[in-house]
């Protein structure tokens, strides 16, 4: 990475989509104990994306097992009739799609307004420069590197050149540049080079489907990105 860059912090989020629905709360509590930083919380909306998830009412259920940041990804259009009910139920950071209405704007200003983080989150078919005005809204940029719907998919490679490209973009700000889909210890390396700091993985934490293996599988990935940005492991 160019040193011209102040790392931001490093971050694994572990997504609970890939967790067992039957046991949610102990899922949720497994990861914090396993070293996640934040939570991604996948909302769905069979509309936006082909599929379905959980909503408001399942992340205020979720709160008390963990104090863990809860960071909401919103693949739901529109966005702007729901954000009051995220902002209650607990997520500290909520993330809109930029593809998913008319008013990007519009719609980080409401965030912002409820006290809340506000991220945007980029399909692997939208350009970098999608966010280029909205630069002083946000408090991340949410790199999909799949196109959004479902866990275990495989990792699109030209996530790589978006993310160097929004690194340079944000240079100097305040701004997390997050990654999701198909992430693991394989590609956190190139990925941390590239200049992503917060990491979602959902199959790959979640595989073993015990605390150990998800102290392992997070550690991986959390590994390979230290030696990447130069960082003792
Ligand atoms: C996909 C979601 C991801 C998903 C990632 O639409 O946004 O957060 O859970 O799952 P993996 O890590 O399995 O690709
Ligand atoms: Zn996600």
């Amino acid at each position: 990475m160019s040193s011209s860059f102040t790392p931001r912090p490093l971050v694994i989020a572990p997504s609970i989509l890939a967790s067992d629905f039957a046991k949610l709360g102990e899922e949720v509590r497994a990861v914090d104990d396993s070293g996640a930083d934040w939570i991604h919380l996948d909302v769905m909306d069979g509309h936006f994306v082909p599929n379905i998830s959980y909503g408001p009412d399942v992340f205020k259920a979720l709160r008390p097992p963990t104090r863990k940041i809860f960071d909401a990804h919103l693949m739901i259009a529109p966005c702007d009739p729901y954000l009051e009910a995220f902002a209650k139920a607990g997520c500290d950071h909520i993330t809109v799609h930029a593809e998913a209405g008319p008013h990007l704007h519009r719609s980080l200003q409401a965030v912002r307004a409820l006290g809340k983080k506000a991220g945007v989150s980029l399909n692997p078919g939208t350009p970098a420069s999608a966010i280029e005005y909205v630069l002083d809204l946000i408090d991340l940029v949410l790199v999909m590197s799949v196109n959004p719907g479902f866990g275990g998919q495989a990792f699109i490679p030209a996530a790589l050149g978006k993310v160097a490209d929004l690194r340079a973009m944000t240079a100097g700000r305040p701004i997390d540049i997050e990654v999701d889909g198909g992430v693991g210890a394989d590609n956190a390396g190139p990925l941390a080079a590239a200049g992503a700091n917060a990491f979602v993985a959902g199959s790959s934490v979640f595989k073993g489907g015990t605390k150990q293996s998800y102290q392992t599988n997070i550690a991986a990935i959390r590994n390979a990105a230290m030696l990447a940005r130069g960082e003792a492991v």
